[in-house]
This record gives structure tokens, sequence and C-alpha cells, in this order.
């Protein structure tokens, strides 16, 4: 067969890109990681010292930068024309500056196309805030995972740890809170569980207990 869409949603630091990334390696699926497409312009848009909410400005550089993913392990490489930028789009003041990026409707437009063009080649796990309401309306698999603010800024302070960010747990529990409310409030596809996605809470569960469920209701259906 051609292989399932599985769409994997949720708020910030919930394990969505840890969880796809081994679904799709258990299901020989491609893994687009949309979280990093906006980091990725939201890079640029920075390093050109551009206003992150002049709309015309930041879709010229989506138009204008290609993305790119490559495979490599352990973590798949991403790169904005010629730049590796896996690491850098991770660092704080991206992430704290992509939901302003990620409001702009016609900027969303332009990667839900790119978005659905990766998903055209077969077999696809992605991972975001608008797939399954959005970008993907008829995946077969839609996951809406959660987890309690507590314990997705102890993760997250856990893999900053592994990159030299120390940023400390109040503040990244402030800063979870800020992006999850900006995410959800937009006007244009906002972070929300779509009607028949099933809502996953991985608070107690482990990351292997987490993909072992979303592997099974794949399975099924394929
Ligand atoms: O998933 P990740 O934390 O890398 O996403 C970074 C940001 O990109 C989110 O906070 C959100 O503003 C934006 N985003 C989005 N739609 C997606 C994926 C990410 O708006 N499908």
């Amino acid at each position: 067969s051609k292989g399932l869409q599985i769409a994997i949603d949720g708020p910030a630091s919930a394990g969505k890109s840890t969880v796809a990334k081994l679904v799709a390696k258990k299901l020989h699926y491609v893994y687009c990681d949309t979280g990093a497409m906006y980091r990725a312009v939201t890079w640029q848009a920075m390093q050109l010292g551009l206003d992150l909410t002049d709309e015309p400005q930041i879709l010229n550089v989506v138009e204008t930068y290609p993305i790119r993913f490559v495979a490599a392990d352990p973590v798949q490489q991403v790169f904005i024309g010629e730049h590796d930028i896996t690491t850098a789009i991770r660092q704080p003041n991206v992430t704290n500056n992509v939901s302003t990026v990620a409001a702009l409707g016609t900027v969303r437009a332009a990667l839900v196309k790119q978005q659905r063009a990766i998903a055209a080649q077969g077999g696809i796990v992605m991972d975001g805030r608008d797939i399954g309401t959005t970008v993907l309306p008829h995946a077969q698999v839609k996951i809406f995972l959660v987890a309690s603010v507590a314990e997705r800024a102890r993760r997250r302070y856990a893999e900053n740890l592994t990159k030299g960010i120390d940023t400390p747990l109040a503040t990244l529990e402030h800063e979870i809170e800020v992006r999850d409310h900006k995410d959800s409030t937009r006007r244009v596809s906002p972070l929300t569980q779509a009607k028949d996605a099933t809502r996953l809470d991985t608070t107690p569960l482990s990351i292997d207990e987490v993909v072992a469920k979303i592997y099974e209701t794949a399975k099924k259906k394929e």
C-alpha cells in the first residue's frame, strides 16, 4: 500500500517530535517536523534583521530560501538556503520568537503547501499544531499529545542540558505557557484538537509506551 498519513499535534514540548520520529522509523515512513520549518523561517528572518510582524517580508523569506531536511543519525538535519541550522533553531531566541512568525497567514499557507508536497510522497508521520485540522485533514491516524506544563518543562529542561542551554525550570514553564497561549489564540489555524483526533496524555507514560500506542493504532489501519 501507499502508506498512511499520521498526524501528531499538541502543545509545546509534549514530546511530539521524539515520538513522531520513532513511529516513522518503525513504520519506514517519512518524518516531517513542521515546527522546524517555522523555526527555520524565524531564524532566517532574524538573521536578516527583519521585523517579524512584517508579513510580506517574511513571506519573501519563505519564497527565497528553500528549507531542506537531510536524513542523518541520530537527528535529521535542517537546512535553510545553504545553512545547516539544525542546532541554531533550538536556541531560546528562535523558540521565543517563532509564534510571531507562525501567526502570519500567508506564511502558513506557503509552508502548508510544502508540507502537503512532502506528505504526497507516501507513508508520513507529521508533527505540529495544525496537522490534523488543516494540513492533513484526511489523515487516517490523528493523535493529540498533551502533558502537564510542569512535566513538559522538566522534559525540556533535561533536553536543554544535553545542548548546553541552562534556562531555569521556572522560566521554561513560563515560556511554554506563553507560547501555548499565542499558538492557541492566533486567528489562523490555531492549536486545537481535531474533532476526530485521539487525545493522549503522556504525563505518566514513557516515550516507548507512547510510541507503542501510536504504532498499534497505525498497524490496525495499515
Ligand atoms: O513544534 P515546535 O515547538 O518546534 O514548533 C515551534 C513553533 O512553530 C510553535 O510554537 C508554533 O508557533 C509553530 N508551529 C505552528 N504550526 C505547526 C508547527 C509549529 O504554528 N504545524
